[in-house]
Parts: C-alpha cells; structure tokens; sequence
C-alpha cells in the first residue's frame, strides 16, 4: 500500500516529468515555426509582372508562343497537346505529302487525298489573327455545368451569333430560338426527334428523307437511332409523287443549301412536310448570298464558317418553341449541353469576324479570294479534259458583297465521262487522287466528290494529279498510279 509521502514524492516527479515535456515540445514546436517562417523559406516570389500587370497568364502565353514559334517550313504546325518528341516537346504535325522533323520534305509521287471536308483553307487567316482570337482560360474557368443563370448556353454567345447573322444578312434570325449542339452533327438527330410525332402506337413513325446526291450523315444516324419515332424512308424522288404519302405520315426531309456534295443551293421538295435545311456552307466565302434563310429550322456550324471544326460547335435557328424546346431537351439529356471552355472560344472567334467585316481582313473576302481561285484553276484544267467534267456553276449576284460574283464552292461534284469509267473513284484513285465516291451519297459510281476546302499543300497537289490525269488524255492513257498509295 502506497504512503502519503510516497504518493506525494511520486506525483512530484510526474509533475516535474509533465513540465519538462511540456516545456521541450513548445521549445520545439516554435523552433519548428521560426524555420518554417523565418529562416529557410525564402517569401514568395513576386509572379512575374507584364507592364500591364498580367501574372498567372504569362506562363501560358509563353508555352502558346513556344510552339507556335516552331518553323515547320509553312507545312505543318506545332499544337500545345501534339505528341512529345525527343526534346521533351511537341513536335511538327506535317501536312499530308510532307515529312521530315520541319515539314521539309516533299513525298515523291504523292497521292492527292481530297475526301474529306476538313476546312483548313482558314488556318492561315488564323495565325495572321493570333493575337486577337487567342483565349487563354485560367483553371477554374467555369467549372459549373451551368453557364449562366441556370442555362447551359453562353448568353453573349447567342447574341454575336445573332448579330453575325443579321450583319451578313444570310438568315433572319429574329422570330427564331437558338439551340446549340455540340457539332452540327449533335443537332442532326436532335432536330428529327424533334419534329417526330411523340412515340405513341397511334401514329406512325416520321420518314426521313433526303434528295440524291445529300450528305451521307443523314441517313447514318436517323438508321443508327432508328425508333418508335422516326425512321429512315430514302429519297424524295421516291415520295415527290407517290400518293401514299398523305396527310397520316410525317414526313422530315433533310435539305442542304448549299448542297454537299454539288454545291448548288437547295429548297425543299416535299412540300407541307417539315424540312431540316442545313445551312453549314451559307456564308459568303463559299456561296452567293441571295437572301436571308428563313426557314422554320436551320443548321449552321463554326466548322465551315471559321474553320473551326475541331471545337465541335454547331446551332439550329428554330422558329416554333414547342420543337426548339424538345431539340433543347435532347442536347440537354445527351450531353448536358454543350463544352463551356468551346463556347468561350467560339464567343472570341465570332468577336474577331465581327469586327472584320467589310474590312480589309474580312474572313469572307479572304476566304472567297482562297475558294474562287482554286475553283477557277481546277476549271481551267478539267475544261481541257472529255473524260471528266465538273458541275455547271455560273456568276451569281451576292447580297454580302453587293455585287455579282464567280462561283467559290467547298466542292467538286466530277462525273466520269467515259464509259469505261463506271467507277469515277477507282478512276481518279488509279491516277493517285483520292476522292469520296457519289455512292455514299446515293448519286452513283459515276459520280465522285473532291474537297477544295482543305490546306493550300493539299490543293497543289490536287492539281498537280488532276493536271496530269487530264494531259495523259491526248496520248490516250491514264497517269501511272502514285507508288505512295
Ligand atoms: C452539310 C453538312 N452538315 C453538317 C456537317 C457537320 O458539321 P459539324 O462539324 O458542325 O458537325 C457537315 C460536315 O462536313 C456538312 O457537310
């Protein structure tokens, strides 16, 4: 049993023990802080001032500048997200038929590849706009699904579309909602479900249609989501007099005005039916401008306006609530609108058009500058030739630029001639020129399309096969195929 003095002389010592320790661990713990604070670590560097004060920004713009800083001989670009190459860095992204680590090489017998649309003829009217269409976002640029109050849209972004459109006068836009669609192409199946009877056992399914020779993309998608609502029903040729088409079918019918492939302007051939006219080439630089469109819904996309058609941005201009309301929907349930940091970039890009317009750096008179004289040089060669010919297209007055003008189109619609030439592909394929054969498009094997709306280095060489295959026509042969095929 514990005495009184022990218990005492005990609790002393633990006492003494407690206050020593206690004693050691603040000593410790402000010589802890007073290294932390005062001795080993430096204060925070100042960032890094422009005169006009930037900070954060700066390290981003360095890293821009850095890329685009690399010379790829006008032949390639370097991109911010492109592969790392042996320096740690990015390398040159080469345009087809140039190689070598600046572009600098030239493939010998090179394959012209004129498939697809991708609308590059604008990336140099970009880099001479570096410094007014750049955006820089910071890391918490909107984080949110929503934009603004509550909306997925961007609010300014509907207004300079608006104003884009009532200043280049090629739609009205006034009495119309605005959807936005990540593509286009989202909007192709969000305007079908939209004007599709609500699925109900009592109406039949909507028929999709199109007029030959349409864009393929069309008929994909209605087929690939095919349902109770609509369905894929084939061309307008096959309905325009059929009197099974009354008044119990709804009937959709895809138009496109300017048309892809052919490039001539389009109306609806189905009349009282409902009608998606995809307006994607109504713009200046590759149509006359007759009229404002003023259809009940229409398509529009940045992909072949600006040329931005890696952003994936695309709007429908439609004039009754109720269908504009469940196309809204359908973006809304398949992609909860569209990407926030895309509609910043678009809102720039649209800001930089605007303030061109009419301008000595107006995008439209550039680009028609870049469009009409390629289209007048394939010409000028494919005139000379029996074995292919073009569509027929001539001057045509243009509200936009007030006066008539020479035909701009994004594409070549080549008919094969020759019967032997039943397969106008494989026919340009064999003299090394890549095409997109008109059966994707219903029109035939007859038929091929050739995109002019790719870079310069593409179109060159476009011309180059094309010049060849037409020459190898007075000896009566056709043009070696390219060994690089
Ligand atoms: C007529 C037409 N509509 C729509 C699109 C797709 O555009 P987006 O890039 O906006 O999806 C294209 C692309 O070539 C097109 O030719």
């Amino acid at each position: 049993m514990e005495t009184g003095w022990h218990r005492s002389q005990s609790l002393g010592s633990a006492g003494l023990r407690l206050h020593v320790l206690l004693c050691s661990s603040l000593l410790l713990n402000a010589l802890f802080i007073a290294q932390k604070f005062l001795r080993t670590s430096p204060p925070p560097t100042a960032p890094e001032r422009l005169g006009d004060g930037l900070s954060w920004a700066l390290q981003a713009a360095k890293e821009a500048e850095d890329v685009a800083a690399v010379d790829c001989s006008g032949h390639g670009s370097v991109f911010l997200d492109g592969v790392t190459g042996e320096y740690g860095r990015p390398g040159c992204e080469c345009n087809s038929c140039f190689s070598g680590p600046d572009c600098s090489v030239r493939t010998p017998n090179c394959a012209a590849d004129a498939q697809s649309g991708d609308p590059l003829f604008l990336e140099p009217y970009w880099m001479r706009h570096a410094a007014a269409s750049t955006v820089v976002f910071s890391g918490w640029h909107r984080l949110s699904y929503i934009t603004t109050d509550g909306h997925f849209n961007s609010v300014e972004l509907d207004r300079q579309i608006r104003r884009l459109h009532r200043a280049v006068g090629n739609a009205v836009v006034d009495d119309k909602y605005l959807v936005f669609g990540t593509g286009s192409t989202h909007l192709i199946n969000a305007l079908v479900y939209a004007l599709s009877p609500e699925g109900n056992a009592a109406s039949p399914p909507a028929s999709v249609v199109a007029t030959v020779p349409y864009f393929a993309m069309y008929r994909s998608q209605t087929v690939m989501f095919d349902g109770r609502e609509y369905r894929w029903d084939g061309t307008t040729a096959a309905w325009a007099n059929n009197s099974s088409r009354n008044s119990t079918r709804d009937f959709i019918e895809f138009v496109i005005s300017p048309n892809n492939p052919d490039s001539t302007l389009h109306k609806p051939v189905l009349t009282g039916s409902s009608a998606i006219v995809d307006h994607a080439y109504y713009w200046p630089h590759l149509t006359h401008i007759p009229a404002p469109a003023d259809e009940d819904v229409m398509l529009f996309t940045t992909s072949k306006l600006s040329g931005h058609a890696g952003s994936r941005f695309g709007w429908a201009l439609v004039r009754d609530e109720k269908v504009a309301k469940r196309a809204i929907s359908y973006t809304e349930q398949s992609t909860v609108g569209t990407s926030r940091d895309t509609q910043l970039r678009v809102l720039k890009i649209l800001e930089v058009i605007l303030a061109n317009l009419h301008g000595k750096e107006d995008i439209f008179a550039i680009g028609y500058d870049v469009m009409s004289s390629r289209w007048r040089r394939l010409n000028a060669v494919v005139s000379r030739s029996t074995r292919i010919s073009l569509q027929k297209m001539p001057p045509q007055y243009c509200t936009y630029f007030n006066r008539i003008k020479e035909p701009s189109p994004s594409y070549a619609w080549v008919k094969c001639e020759w019967e032997e030439d039943d397969d106008c592909y494989e026919t340009l394929l064999a003299a090394g020129i890549i095409s997109l054969t008109g059966n994707v498009n219903e029109a035939g094997t007859r038929y091929t399309r050739l995109s002019l709306i790719k870079t310069q280095d593409d179109f060159d060489v476009l011309l180059e096969r094309i010049t060849e295959f037409v020459d190898a026509e007075k000896h009566g042969r056709a043009p070696a195929a390219s060994s690089s095929m």
